[in-house]
């Protein structure tokens, strides 16, 4: 894995369960502003930020799932986290980015890069040789930067329904192997 290089003003550094209220807001801030036009308006608005904030706090109280957290001026500007492959075509050497998610005010500026470079390492240091990660095949922003880190669609396709709009879904795979 290429070293974590983190922009100017930035730090890095490993969730714990006070940050699920922060992490909550980002995913909800960061999702209504990509997937405006995507998805139904109603789900967007339906967004609560008090629901997605129980979920994170039992992932982070967990511990079981790696999350990284970018913070910038005392503020969360983005986070990711990772884990074991979940589909069942997987084998155990297959881990999963099962989400990263920038605040829209930093993309564009090395933040989600330096994410998604610290969730693979944190995959690859605990001995997975594969990565995956699922993306909507509507989110054109995710695929270029996707593209940019090396990943590549590997075939496989999942429908979700959104209140009644049916998306689709695509897997994209890379190595977590150097060279
Ligand atoms: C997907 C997402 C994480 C990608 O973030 P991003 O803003 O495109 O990526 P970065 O912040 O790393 O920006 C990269 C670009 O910033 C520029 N940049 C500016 N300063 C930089 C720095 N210090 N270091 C690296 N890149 C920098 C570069 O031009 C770079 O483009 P390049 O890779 O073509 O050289 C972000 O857009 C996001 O959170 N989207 C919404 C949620 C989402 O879709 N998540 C994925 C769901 S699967």
């Amino acid at each position: 894995m290429r070293p974590v290089v983190v922009p100017p003003g930035v730090t890095l550094r490993g969730g714990v369960g006070a940050d699920a209220g922060a992490v909550a807001a980002v995913q909800v801030g960061s999702w209504r502003a990509t997937y405006v036009g995507l998805l139904p308006e109603a789900v967007l608005d339906g967004l609560s930020v008090g629901d997605k904030t129980e979920g994170w706090a039992r992932v982070l109280g967990e511990g079981g799932r790696h999350v990284v957290v970018a913070e910038s001026g005392g503020r969360m500007v983005g986070f990711a986290s990772v884990g074991p492959g979940r589909d069942a075509d997987l084998d155990g050497a297959t881990g999963q980015l099962t989400t990263l998610y920038v605040v829209p005010g930093a993309w564009g500026t090395g933040v989600g890069r330096a994410l998604h470079d610290a969730a693979l390492s944190r995959l690859a240091d605990a001995g997975y040789r594969r990565g995956v990660v699922w993306m909507l095949s509507t989110n054109a922003r995710a695929r270029r930067f996707y593209d940019r880190q090396g990943w590549m669609a590997d075939g496989r396709l999942r429908v979700q329904q959104f209140g009644g709009t049916v998306v689709l879904d695509r897997r994209l795979a890379r190595s977590l192997v150097a060279g």
